[in-house]
C-alpha cells in the first residue's frame, strides 16, 4: 500500500530538477570513437557524427553531458583537442591504456552536445595539472574576445562563446587509481584555489567539488568533510559516484541497491550540513551524483584490464562494454527512483556512461546502433518525471537482503506536474511473484493514462538481454491498473510482474 498527497504542500520532497537526467561522455573504449562520432559510418554526417547514435540519444533525452572524463581528464590537456584536426598530437592515455588521436575535441563535443539538446557539464584536470589550466580552459570557452585564448578559440570556429556553466574541479581524487591522486587537505587547498581564480574569470559558473568515488571508499565522510572546509564558500555542489553490481548471485541485495544509494545520499547531506554549520555559513551546496550506474566492476577488474594489458597501446580499444539484462534495467529504474526521492539534497546527477561504455546505447563500427536494457527507465524517467516528487509512505512486504537489510519489496517514486500528470514509479523486487500494490494520492482526482512495464519477456530469464540482432526486453502495456476517484482522492490498483520495473 503506497500512499501519498498531492494536496499539501508538506508532502512534497522537492522539484525535479531537470539536471538529474544527466549523462556522461568520457574519451573511453568506444565512449566517442566509433560510438558518438565515426566519420565515413554510413550515417554519420559532415562532421563525423553518427546519426543512429545520436537519434537514439535524442530519444534517450539526457538534460546534461559531462566531459571528457572520468579518469581519462586527470591525465589530459585540453589544448590537444583544439585547432585542425590534421596538427593535433597523438597521445598516450595512461588512464585507459590507449592511444587518444585528439580528433574530437572541445569544440566537436559542444557542437555534438548542441545537437543532442543536452547542457556541456565540463571536467578540468586537477591530477597532472592546476589553476592555471583551468582557467586557461575556461577563458577559451566563456570568455567573449580579444584575448589570446578567446581569439584562438574564435579563430578555431567558435565567435560565440561556449558560455558552459557547469565545471567539476577534477575527478574522483579520492582514488588512489587516480593519475594524481591526492589527499583530502591536498586536493582541497587546490580546488579552492582553481575555483577562487575561475569565479574571477566568469563569476556566473557553477562548480562541482570532487566528492567520494564510492561510498565503501576508507576515506568516505573525513573526504568530503576536509575538501569543504577548504572549499564551502566557493562551491555550489559536491560530487558522489555510486556504481551497484550483482555479487555472488545475491539477487536480493542487488535489486536492494537503491536503498544503498538513498543512505549514501543521506549521510553525504549529513557531512554538508554539519560542515557548513561549523563554518557559519548559510548557503546550501547540493548532491551532485556524477556518475551512477549498475557495472559489473568484477569482470572489469579479473577480465578487462588484463586484456586491455594485453592488447598493447590501441585506439579506442573496447573497455567495459557491459551487455545488460532485464535484471540491471529494474535496478537501474530504482537507482531513477532513489533519485526521484532525494531532490531535496540531488541537484544533478548523470547516469555513467552514454554510448558502448557501461551504457544505455551500444553501436557497432560501421554497423548498427542499439538500445539496451537499461535505456528504457531512463528515458521513462526522463520523459516522465515533472514537477514536483512527492513524498510517499509504503507500507507492505519487506525484503530481507544480506548486504543492505531489509527494504520494501516494492521501491516508490512520483512525481506531479502543476498541470495535473503525474507519474508512478515502481520496482517490484519479488523475483519469483507478482505484487498487488494499491497507491492512494489523496487531493486529487487522476485517471490511468497508460501504464507500462519492463520485466522478463515470455520465454526468457531474467538474464535477458537486448544485442545488435534482437532486443526483446522493452516496456510492454501492463494491464489491469484502475484508478477510482472518490472527494478524497484517488486509488490505483495495479498488479506488478515478478522481478519488474
Ligand atoms: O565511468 C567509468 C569510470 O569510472 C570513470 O572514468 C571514473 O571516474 C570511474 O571510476
Amino acid at each position: 500500500h503506497i500512499e501519498g498527497d498531492v494536496g499539501d504542500p508538506a508532502q512534497v520532497i522537492g522539484p525535479v530538477p531537470r539536471r538529474l537526467f544527466g549523462s556522461f561522455v568520457e574519451h573511453m573504449g568506444r565512449s566517442v570513437y566509433t560510438g558518438i562520432y565515426e566519420p565515413g559510418h554510413s550515417t554519420a554526417d559532415d562532421r563525423g557524427f553518427r546519426g543512429d547514435v545520436l537519434e537514439l540519444v535524442r530519444e534517450l533525452g539526457p538534460t546534461v553531458l559531462r566531459y571528457p572524463g572520468g579518469n581519462f581528464v586527470s591525465g589530459y590537456r585540453w589544448e590537444d583537442g583544439v585547432g585542425p584536426a590534421e596538427t593535433r598530437p597523438v597521445r598516450l592515455d595512461p588512464a585507459w591504456h590507449s592511444v587518444e588521436s585528439n580528433r574530437f575535441g572541445l569544440h566537436e563535443f559542444a557542437a555534438w552536445a548542441e545537437a543532442a539538446g543536452a547542457e556541456v557539464m565540463y571536467a578540468v584536470n586537477l591530477g597532472t595539472r592546476g589553476v592555471q589550466e583551468a582557467a586557461d580552459v575556461l577563458e577559451y570557452c566563456n570568455h567573449a574576445g580579444g584575448t589570446e585564448l578567446s581569439e584562438r578559440r574564435r579563430a578555431n570556429g567558435a565567435d560565440r562563446p561556449f558560455g558552459f556553466k557547469l565545471w567539476c574541479l577534477g575527478n574522483e581524487m579520492d582514488g588512489p587509481w587516480q593519475i594524481g591522486h591526492k589527499t583530502a587537505e591536498e586536493y582541497g587547498r587546490l580546488a579552492a584555489e582553481t575555483a577562487r581564480l575561475m569565479r574571477m574569470i566568469d563569476p556566473d559558473v557553477e562548480l562541482v567539488v570532487a566528492g567520494s568515488s564510492h561510498a565503501d571508499m576508507p576515506t568516505f565522510g573525513s573526504w568530503e568533510r576536509t575538501v569543504l572546509r577548504h572549499t564551502a564558500e566557493l562551491a555550489d555542489h559536491i560530487s558522489l559516484h555510486a556504481y551497484y553490481q550483482e555479487l555472488h548471485g545475491d539477487t536480493d541485495s542487488y535489486l536492494a541497491s537503491a536503498a544503498a544509494l538513498d543512505r549514501y545520499i543521506t549521510t553525504t547531506a549529513g557531512v554538508i550540513d554539519e560542515t557548513l554549520a561549523e563554518l557559519g555559513l548559510d548557503k546550501t551546496i547540493g548532491i551532485s551524483v556524477d556518475e551512477w550506474n549498475v557495472w559489473d566492476l568484477r569482470r572489469w577488474n579479473e577480465v578487462d584490464q588484463a586484456k586491455l594489458a594485453e592488447g598493447g597501446w590501441r585506439q579506442h580499444p573496447r573497455i567495459i562494454e557491459d551487455t545488460y539484462t532485464v535484471t540491471d534495467a529494474v535496478v537501474v529504474g530504482s537507482l531513477l527512483s532513489s533519485l526521484l526521492r532525494n531532490v531535496d539534497r540531488v541537484t544533478m546527477a548523470n547516469q555513467a556512461q552514454l554510448v558502448n561504455v557501461i551504457a544505455p546505447i551500444r553501436s557497432e563500427p560501421g554497423g548498427p546502433a542499439w538500445r539496451q536494457t537499461t535505456f528504457h527507465p531512463f528515458r521513462q524517467v526522463a520523459a516522465l518525471a515533472g514537477g514536483a516528487s512527492l513524498r510517499l509512505a509504503v507500507e507492505g512486504e519487506r525484503l530481507r537482503t544480506a548486504q543492505h537489510g531489509e527494504v520494501d519489496l516494492v521501491d516508490a517514486a512520483a512525481t506531479v506536474e502543476d498541470g495535473g500528470r503525474g507519474a508512478v514509479f515502481l520496482t517490484n523486487r519479488a523475483t519469483a511473484s507478482p505484487t498487488e500494490v494499491r497507491i492512494r494520492l489523496r487531493g486529487a482526482r487522476f485517471g490511468v493514462y497508460a501504464a507500462e512495464t519492463l520485466t522478463t519477456p515470455d520465454g526468457e530469464t531474467r538474464h535477458a538481454v537486448n544485442t545488435a540482432d534482437a532486443q526483446p526486453v522493452r516496456p510492454v502495456p501492463l494491464p489491469g491498473a484502475v484508478a477510482t476517484s472518490d472527494p478524497g482522492g484517488t486509488t490505483i490498483t495495479v498488479t506488478l510482474p515478478p522481478l519488474s520495473w
